[in-house]
């Protein structure tokens, strides 16, 4: 059982009083979540903050509320969900009174996202350098030739080989993790403080994933970037993450630092969880790289 927690390198919230000072960038605070229509409530009060740098996951399975949560602090819940409890802040403002021209203004430079199949978020018929500098020329008002430019230094950021190259193509040229990793640029283009990966890495082989888990962490230490990572797959959400929260039939079934919930889980659905990993070898995914 303990396999998975002593693979995870330690963090700063193990060794001190670090983070506790900063202010949230991020606060979720009970937050439920109802279909109007259906006259139910699906998310139950989800709580964490996040402070620049950290990084929260939400694991839990599939229809437990993870994407509604995210959607929700993204101002994007699908038509007829409605936040009918708690409150979000952003940079300490409560989303509740935002103008849709204020979420505009917030949405790309304060909070971001990126969720699985990122081919439908792009557009086929434009070249996906151009989808990526046309977010710099609009959301930091930059001229043409220089949003330029920072786009194809951009996508060499995120790790693309021939930036130039990728910059001229179209995404069914290319794979699903070069796709991720365009969305991942023109998610973080305008430098937002807080970015969701929700399912970011699912659909992709697990080398792939592991590759740009390593670049989230990279951007996370780069920048200061705080970051909520949602998964199904508790490994990705271990590997980098400060805090977990596990969700089951939409409900919070364990919270706590990611030592601790993977170190001695208390929740049945957790240790379920954690079994299923270590039964299919996904164990070694946690080490850290050092080991590899
Ligand atoms: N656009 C939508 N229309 C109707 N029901 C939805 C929609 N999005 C989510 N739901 C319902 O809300 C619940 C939680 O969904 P979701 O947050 O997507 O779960 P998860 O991301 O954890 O898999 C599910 O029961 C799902 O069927
Ligand atoms: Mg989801």
């Amino acid at each position: 059982m303990t396999a998975l927690s002593e693979k995870l390198p330690a963090r700063a919230e193990e060794t001190g009083e670090t983070a506790s000072a900063e202010a949230p960038v991020l606060a979720v605070r009970d937050v439920r979540i109802s279909d109007r229509v259906g006259g139910r409530e699906i998310v139950h009060g989800v709580s964490f903050a996040l402070t620049p740098g950290r990084t929260v996951g939400i694991v839990g399975e599939s229809g437990s509320g993870k994407t509604l949560t995210c959607r929700a602090a993204l101002g994007i819940l699908p038509a007829h969900f409605e936040i009918t409890g708690g409150s979000i802040e952003i940079d300490g403002h409560d989303i509740a009174g935002l103008s849709p021209a204020r979420w505009t203004a917030l949405r790309g430079t304060t909070i971001s996202a990126v969720f699985q199949d990122p081919a439908s978020y792009l557009n086929p018929s434009l070249r996906v350098g151009a989808q990526v500098a046309e977010v710099i020329r609009v959301k930091k008002g930059v001229k043409r030739r220089e949003a330029r430019r920072q786009a194809v230094e951009l996508l060499r950021a995120m790790h693309l080989r021939d930036p130039e190259l990728v910059y001229g193509q179209y995404t069914y040229e290319l794979s699903g993790g070069m796709l991720q990793r365009v969305l991942l640029a023109v998610a973080i283009a305008a430098g937002p403080r807080i970015l969701i990966a929700d399912e970011a890495t699912t659909a992709l082989d697990v080398t792939v994933q592991a590759e740009i888990l390593d670049l989230l962490a990279d951007l996370r230490e780069q920048t200061g970037l705080a970051l909520v990572v949602v998964s199904h797959d508790l490994a990705v959400v271990a590997q980098l993450c400060d805090e977990v929260l596990v969700l089951c039939r939409d409900e919070v079934v364990e919270q706590g630092s990611a030592r601790q919930v993977l170190h001695d889980p208390q929740h049945e659905y957790t240790r379920l969880l954690i079994a299923e990993h270590e039964q299919y070898g996904l164990e070694k995914f946690l080490a850290p790289k050092e080991d590899a």
